[in-house]
């Protein structure tokens, strides 16, 4: 069950210190300062953080970074608007609260918006907690892709229908 005082909501700019920060501490894949700038300028509605009060003072414990693209569905073959999941991290302390649960469920509620017909992302296939975590949220593994990691690692993709793609 999540946690009462855990808050979910859009991120800014002056979170994006702590976001790299948990970025830095819970994932090999370390992107650019730019790279988090450039999403949430152009999807920072789909950026989002979950954030506790710690002696009056806002502390960013979780994150997820999200983006829409056109490309072919894992479903069918016509092109369509693709929710995509690019990173989400909980800081350690603070896993197993159903943190991450939460802000996937935000996610999808919001991709849902820009009329998405299905959200995908990669993930290691050794990473068992995020593989766990997508299956509980009736993601399913569509395709390996060999050496997609730079230290060599598999990924699956992970692949949510929200609806029929439109004709
Ligand atoms: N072992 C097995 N299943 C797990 C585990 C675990 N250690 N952690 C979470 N799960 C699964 C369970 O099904 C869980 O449901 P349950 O508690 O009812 O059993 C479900 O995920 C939801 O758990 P939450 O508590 O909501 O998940 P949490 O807040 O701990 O965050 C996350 C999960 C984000 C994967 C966290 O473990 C983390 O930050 N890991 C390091 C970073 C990472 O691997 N990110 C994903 C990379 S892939 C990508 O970004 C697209
Ligand atoms: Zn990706």
């Amino acid at each position: 069950m999540l946690a009462h005082n855990v808050e979910i909501r859009t991120a800014r700019f002056e979170d994006l210190e702590q976001i790299i920060e948990i970025n830095r501490r819970s994932l090999p894949e370390n992107y650019s300062y730019d790279y988090f700038v450039y999403h949430l300028r152009d999807f920072g509605d789909l950026f989002l953080v979950a954030s506790i009060k710690e002696n009056d003072k806002e502390k960013i414990v979780g994150y997820v970074m999200n983006r829409i693209e056109i490309g072919l569905s894992n479903f069918g073959f016509s092109l369509t608007k693709k929710g995509h999941v690019i990173s989400i991290a909980v800081l350690e302390e603070y896993r197993r609260l159903g943190i991450g649960f939460s802000l996937m469920k935000h996610t999808i509620e919001r991709f849902k918006k820009y009329n998405i017909s299905e959200v995908y992302l990669e993930v290691r296939v050794t990473n068992y907690p995020a593989i766990n975590l997508y299956k509980k949220l009736n993601f399913e593994i569509v395709k390996v892709t060999p050496n997609y990691y730079s230290d060599g690692e598999d990924a699956y993709i992970m692949s949510l229908r929200l609806k029929e793609a439109k004709k």
